[in-house]
């Protein structure tokens, strides 16, 4: 029989309102809610090829084998694309730094996710591939879809939805990479070690559904300072508890604070303008359209900002043309 190839695109997404926690960890389900945004000009595309012929899952990104994620990979696929499957090869283009900060697992697992169940002959809807791929990495469900979008957790399996669509509110991101290197800790083993170590996690997990309330009121009334009051608050709040395990997890550099300065320096200035943070140390400066050359310029001239990304809201993972 022959091989049969799929080939699937998705974004990365940031979160505002943070997913930091599990509360099954076998099963990889969010001990919290969260809401993110899709990013447009970033992207992961996955070929994935099931073939007869292979005696062994592979796993290129950009160019290159990579056995370390091969298991996660692997796992991906059986749940995708069943546990009788063929073997796959799998070849992953990225075009935004791997394990920096900037949920490259969160597009990686979307868009093999979409390739592997249709390589694989079957139709699922956006939230059945949701969930598969939220097994795989939690921010990954969230890449399903586009523009500003919910992750509930509330019940036995998520629900995610997206608020608003990519044209409903034109919100900028510039990411300033303050580093290009690997993370020192992933994100999944630092939620396991807040939930057993930090004294704030309980209050955590507690204060989040008023966040979520708080963001989404912000988002359907396109109330940006609101919603930039409340980004800032949930991901102070999740470095909080990063801060406080044992042993402590930092993922910031001197530049990662100076960026944060510097955003509050624009605010000052009456920039339409907020900063969040993720599992590493580059700063996600969303803003309005109208601030973003202002936001962009003063990121640029931070001592330590090894590079500028930007970008406006984008689509779900979707299915390509194979090559
Ligand atoms: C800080 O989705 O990478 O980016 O489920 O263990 O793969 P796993 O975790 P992951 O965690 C993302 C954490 C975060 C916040 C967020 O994206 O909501």
């Amino acid at each position: 029989m022959a091989e049969i190839r799929a080939a699937a695109e998705a974004q990365p997404n940031i979160a505002l309102i943070k997913y930091w926690g599990k509360r099954d960890v076998a099963r990889n389900l969010p001990a919290v809610g969260s809401l993110s945004l899709t990013l447009g000009s970033l992207w992961t595309r996955m070929q994935v090829c099931l073939s007869p012929e292979l005696d062994g899952d592979t796993l290129v990104v950009n160019g290159e084998p990579d056995d370390g994620m091969l298991p996660r990979v692997s796992r991906c696929l059986d749940r995708a694309a069943g546990p009788d499957r063929w073997f796959a090869a799998v070849d992953s283009e990225c075009n935004f730094p791997i394990a920096a900060g900037l949920a490259s697992s969160a597009s990686a697992f979307a868009a093999l996710t979409v390739a592997a169940s249709a390589a694989s002959g079957r139709s699922r809807d956006t939230l059945a591939l949701a969930r598969i791929a939220g097994a795989a990495s939690g921010s990954a469900a969230r890449s399903l879809y586009g523009g500003i979008v919910e992750l509930d957790a509330r019940d036995d399996e998520i629900e995610v939805s997206s608020l608003a669509e990519p044209g409903d509110w034109p919100l900028r991101v510039v990411v300033a990479v303050t580093s290009h290197g690997p993370k020192p800790v992933s994100s999944g083993a630092a939620m396991t070690l807040s939930a057993e170590t930090s004294p704030f996690y309980s209050s955590w997990v507690e204060r989040q559904a008023c966040d979520l309330d708080v963001a989404r009121s912000a988002v359907a009334a396109r109330d940006f300072a609101r919603l930039a009051a409340v980004s800032e608050h949930n991901c102070l709040k999740m470095h909080s508890v990063m801060w406080t395990s044992r042993p402590p997890v930092v993922y910031w550099n001197k530049a990662t604070i100076a960026c944060m300065q510097a955003v509050r320096d624009l605010q000052a200035s009456g920039h339409a303008v907020f900063f969040t943070i993720d599992a590493g140390p580059q700063v996600k400066a969303v803003c309005l359209p109208e601030s973003e050359q202002v936001v962009t310029a003063a990121l640029r001239d931070v001592a330590g900002v090894e590079s500028i990304m930007s970008t406006g809201l984008g689509a779900g993972a979707r299915l390509l043309d194979p090559a």
